[in-house]
């Protein structure tokens, strides 16, 4: 089995990163056969400016640029997708939600029908999320940001297009230590295909 971890931070000596490489390293623990690939969309300079060639996808009219297919196909070999990121303002950093809006293109990943019913294309593609925050929880409760966030991210791109959320995680710096945290996410990577078998099962 394979994952496509996509990350979005732009310091790779940060906890983000460090959370994405005990994932990648729990989802070898649990089998060494899995394999995992790291998109870093910051070192890797991704562009997230939604372009004129983007609309002319959208609108059908043309296939998408050289940049977009790239990621579709890493996508396409993975049998799950991981996004870890650092919240920035209650949500996710700009170049994670600009890949988003050029990667999850309309007729990729999703569709609608001549009599205007939409298709979700991604249903076989199990996600898991995990948000570095800032803040504390008191923050978060007071104002329903981890709520807000579930509703636009999990719910509003992924169910959108049919992509079941397995693990959607808020870690906060007022929650356990960093090790537990580090700890439960390695669980997460650890757990990651048979998460997989269960949503695909559900
Ligand atoms: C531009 C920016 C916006 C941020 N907005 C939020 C926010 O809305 N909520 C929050 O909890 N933390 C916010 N933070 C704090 C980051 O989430 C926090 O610094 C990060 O998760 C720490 O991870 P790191 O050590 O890997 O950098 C923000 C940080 C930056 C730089």
């Amino acid at each position: 089995m394979h994952a496509l971890i996509v990350f979005a931070h732009p310091d790779r000596a940060s906890l983000t990163h460090a959370l994405a490489a005990r994932i990648a390293a729990g989802i070898v623990e649990a089998d060494r056969t899995n394999t995992f690939e790291i998109a870093d969309l910051s070192a890797e300079g991704f562009d997230p400016r939604f372009t004129a060639a983007d609309i002319s996808v959208h609108m059908e009219v043309a296939t998408p640029p050289a940049d977009v297919a790239r990621e579709q196909a890493r996508i396409d070999r993975a049998d799950a997708l991981v996004l870890v990121y650092p919240v920035y303002w209650w949500s996710m950093p700009g170049v994670l939600k600009g890949w988003i809006d050029r990667v999850f293109a309309n007729g990729w990943a999703y569709a609608e029908t001549s009599d205007g019913k939409l298709i979700k294309r991604l249903g076989h593609l199990p996600v898991h999320l995990v948000a570095l925050a800032g803040a504390d929880a008191r923050t978060y409760a007071r104002h329903g940001y981890f709520g807000a966030m579930k509703t636009q991210i999990d719910h509003g791109i992924f169910n959108y297009c049919g992509a079941p959320v397995a693990t959607s995680e808020l870690l906060m710096p007022s929650g356990a230590t960093w090790d537990a945290q580090l700890e439960r996410v390695q669980a997460i990577g650890r757990s990651l295909f048979g998460a997989a078998k269960a949503a695909d099962a559900a």
